[in-house]
């Protein structure tokens, strides 16, 4: 591998957030009142439009390295109860509001979406369209595993207006996707989006990681040579997050199968090359588009963002989260819904909202939280531009452009002002790490076991 600094990289592998917002979640823990949450939603304005984020916490069967919030049902029962849940939860959400909001974006997450029946999925989208404000222009993206995708489902979801798709693949190779327990071979994807593509459902991301038991070179060079033939617009390609002990069906993979540091590194710098060697752009830390796509001009006109769902072109002040363990976000605030299904039932059958946890942004937490993001999404700042409109002296931020100098002995940052750095493509593994300069919660020692490794 060429990488000048890569020795210098894996030397700095620390554990870091991914930073998906600033605070990051396990600090949402600020006790507060439900009227505060209600008080918060009626502050946002119902013309400037907002996203909206709907959890299904169900899957079929449980994939190893999942670190996301489901559960397994292989009945549809569970399922069918929720969506009737979800669809109570919009009644009352659109309760809170005096007029009926603009959305811009609805994006449904999990777990498994994709397990919602096509009649159920239509009900969903009613509901949502019957109770808030939708336009011609208002996006509906799905999470999908391609091992759910039927020919009714696809034609609920272009009838119901569904504009892009997200297709969980992680890799192509059958002994790496054997023992993280997902056998799904080429055909499944690749039948999946053709069927999409199809019904004129045409926008495609595609999910891949690396880090996964078994990878290397050679089965990294077998899942980017078979992409080509799925041709998404988007790829996310995403560093395995092993987390045993907060995640314990993570201790079903065999360790001694998984990728030392050194290899994960060549896998994504492997992998990077094909994408670019295809054409694709790199968005971020791990994402790649296709020059047409949205992403690219969202980074080109500095409008693309980072939240939970990963980078984003969406511009919308508010996310609203519907469902168990969703997180949502206000200008001042950010709240997190009950992750646990007894008590988030419980809450929409007596008519409440199901907050769990409610936090209010400082004015400090803003501004990092605007500098944290800059980094994730560009790569680079200029602290001064930045303190600027940020209306505050640039000199608060000593400390910290200290801390980030000291890095560029390695090449992992170039500053070309005493204010303003960037961080070159060959150390963008490194951005987790010099964006953690800004967070002022992040002690290396006190969360080493919290987050993943950085590459
Ligand atoms: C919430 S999953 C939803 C997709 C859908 N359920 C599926 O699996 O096809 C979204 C993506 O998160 C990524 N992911 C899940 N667990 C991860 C982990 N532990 N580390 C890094 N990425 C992970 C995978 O690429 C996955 O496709
Ligand atoms: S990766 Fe997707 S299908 Fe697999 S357990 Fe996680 S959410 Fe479910």
């Amino acid at each position: 591998m060429s990488n000048p600094i890569r020795n210098d990289i894996l030397k700095h592998d620390v554990n870091v957030p991914r930073y998906t917002s600033y605070p990051t979640a396990p600090h949402f823990t600020m006790a507060s009142e439900y009227q505060d949450y209600i008080d918060a939603l009626q502050a946002v304005s119902s013309d400037d439009g907002l996203s909206i984020y709907i959890h299904v916490p169900f899957c079929q069967k449980m994939c190893w390295y999942c670190g996301c919030h489901t559960k397994i049902s292989r009945r549809y029962a569970p399922v069918e109860d929720y969506l009737y849940l979800l669809l109570r939860e919009i009644d009352i959400l659109a309760d809170t509001f005096t007029e009926e909001p603009l959305v811009k974006l609805v994006h449904l997450g999990g777990g498994s979406p994709g397990l919602l029946r096509a009649r159920d999925f239509e009900l969903l989208i009613t509901k949502l369209k019957q109770r808030f404000r939708f336009t011609k222009d208002t996006d509906i993206a799905i999470e999908l595993d391609p091992r759910g995708v039927t020919e009714g489902r696809v034609a609920s979801y272009a009838k119901n207006g569904v504009t892009r798709v997200s297709l969980g693949v992680q890799d192509f190779s059958h002994d790496v996707m054997k023992a993280v327990n997902r056998e799904q071979p080429f055909h499944v994807s690749y039948e999946a989006v053709k069927l999409l593509r199809r019904y004129g459902v045409d926008h495609i991301n595609v999910d891949l990681m690396y880090g996964l038991p078994h990878q290397n070179l050679q089965t990294a060079k077998e899942t980017f040579s078979k992409l080509l033939y799925i041709d998404p617009d988007r790829v996310s390609y995403f560093g395995y997050a092993h987390v045993p002990w907060m995640k314990k069906h993570m201790r079903l993979i065999q360790e001694d199968t998984l990728p030392q540091k050194d290899l994960r590194f060549d896998l994504f710098e492997a992998g990077q090359e094909y994408l670019l060697g295809l054409g694709y752009e790199p968005i971020g830390i791990d994402h790649f588009a296709k020059a047409e796509d949205s992403l690219c001009a969202a980074l080109k006109d500095k409008t693309l963002h980072r939240n939970f769902q990963g980078y984003t072109d969406d511009n919308s002040q508010a996310l609203i989260g519907l469902g168990a363990s969703s997180i949502g976000e206000t200008p001042d605030t950010f709240f997190q819904n009950q992750p646990d299904m007894p008590i988030y039932k419980d809450a929409i059958l007596s008519g409440h909202l199901p907050i769990k946890k409610m936090y209010l942004k400082s004015a400090d937490d803003k501004m990092r939280a605007k500098i944290i993001e800059h980094v994730m999404c560009y790569l680079s700042v200029d602290m001064e531009a930045f303190c600027d409109t940020l209306e505050c002296s640039v000199d608060l931020f000593k400390k910290e452009l200290d801390e980030i100098k000291k890095l560029e002995k390695f090449g992992f940052v170039h500053f070309a002002t005493p204010y303003a750095f960037t961080i070159p493509q060959s150390a963008k593994l490194m951005t987790r790490l010099i964006a953690s300069t800004f967070d002022t919660n992040f002690d290396n020692d006190q969360t080493i076991n919290r987050h993943a490794a950085a590459i």
